[in-house]
């Protein structure tokens, strides 16, 4: 059995009070013993979200916290479980689900206290003591790597696309951009035998998620109005399910890219987060428009159970060592496809 330390490597977002921005340090902390219904988790692999970039901004809510641990997303082996952990032995490998307390069902208000790399410490840290509910076996087909993007971005797509979507086999979904949670919405697609139409500012990832296995690729630089190439590429009659993270910007277009019966996923204000609603138009065409805030345990399974049928790969960008973790933030301005993790 592996040697726990009793301290370790963590990083911590810190800030002069309660509001405003962080700034991101290197400290020593304790590692802590798992209780009763606790597995301590030895972190190999965490991902970065936009949300993390906005955390560190200070402009998202995180309650009052003068210092927290960042990072929602890894991956790791369960070093040491408590007395009563029935779900997880030693040397599992295992993920972190994004919101700890959100199992299955419906959303409650109350599980938006329970958020890693939040309003609760998160993964980027050497070792992390969770909950044994708060944890997911890792799917078989991926690498710690690979598996550190699942909990925020993939399950979102997932809860997008197959929870509140109804995403069938030769449906035709819509993508906006090319970051995290549109490149699980690609690969998913993909890997379910949909047809996908992704937008991108860049001709050369319209050109890699041609290779993905995209089948319509659109400019949104070029083409503002984005819509007519998507009523074009599905012969006028319009897509069945969009993932939408542009928002104000975005979501008059993915309206009127929607096929009769269609299914809109929100998820991102990237463009904004005002708008008006169409009502004549959403009604008329009985459209449905969800609101997705990642989603839970039990989506998440589900989620792992598909990638590990169809083999799916999640797409990492780039692989960053613990050390340069600073880094890894500042890759989240530059242009990427899929996901930045950091390795330990
Ligand atoms: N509701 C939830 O549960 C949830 C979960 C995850 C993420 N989100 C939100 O969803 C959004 C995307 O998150 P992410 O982690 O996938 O982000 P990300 O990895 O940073 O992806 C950003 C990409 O989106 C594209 N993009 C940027 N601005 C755009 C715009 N105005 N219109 C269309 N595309 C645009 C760009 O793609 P190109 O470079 O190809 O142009 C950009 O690279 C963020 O707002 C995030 O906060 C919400």
């Amino acid at each position: 059995m592996a040697t726990i330390p009793t301290t370790q490597e963590q990083y911590r977002l810190v800030r002069a009070g309660a509001q405003g921005p962080f700034k991101l340090e290197l400290v020593t902390a304790p590692v802590r013993e798992p209780g009763p219904d606790e597995v301590l988790v030895k972190v190999h692999a965490a991902s970065l979200n936009r949300r993390d970039v906005f955390v560190m901004k200070g402009q998202y809510p995180v309650g009052p916290r003068e210092s927290l641990v960042p990072l929602s997303d890894g991956t790791g082996e369960v070093v040491a479980v408590g007395p009563h952990v029935t779900r997880f032995r030693v040397g599992d490998r295992v993920a972190a689900i994004f919101f700890q307390s959100w199992l299955n069902g419906r959303p409650s208000p109350q599980f938006l206290d329970s958020a890693l790399g939040g309003q609760l410490d998160g993964m980027l840290t050497q070792y992390i003591t969770l909950n044994q509910q708060g944890l997911v076996k890792l799917p078989a087909n991926l690498t710690y790597e690979q598996g550190a993007t699942l909990p925020c971005a993939g399950v979102t797509a997932w809860n997008g696309l197959f929870t509140r979507g109804h995403m069938q086999r030769g449906d035709t979904v819509l993508l906006e951009g090319t970051g995290g949670v549109s490149s699980f919405g690609l690969v998913f697609a993909v890997a379910d035998g949909a047809k996908v139409i992704i937008t991108s500012s860049s001709d050369a990832k319209l050109e890699e998620a041609r290779k993905l296995g995209a089948f319509g690729t659109i400019n949104y630089k070029k083409v503002p109005d984005w819509e007519k190439p998507v009523r074009e590429l599905t012969g006028g009659i319009g897509v069945q399910e969009v993932l939408d993270v542009g928002g104000k910007d975005t979501l008059p277009h993915a309206i009127a890219s929607l096929g009769f019966g269609g299914h809109i996923a929100l998820i991102g204000g990237l463009g904004g987060f005002g708008g008006d609603v169409p009502v004549m138009a959403l009604m008329t065409s009985n459209a449905t428009v969800s609101g997705i805030y990642v989603g839970s345990r039990a989506d998440f399974e589900a989620m792992d159970a598909f990638i590990e049928k169809h083999d799916v790969k999640p797409i990492v960008s780039r692989v960053i060592p613990f050390k340069d973790a600073k880094a890894a933030y500042e890759l989240m301005e530059s242009a990427f496809f899929g996901k930045i993790v950091i390795r330990m």
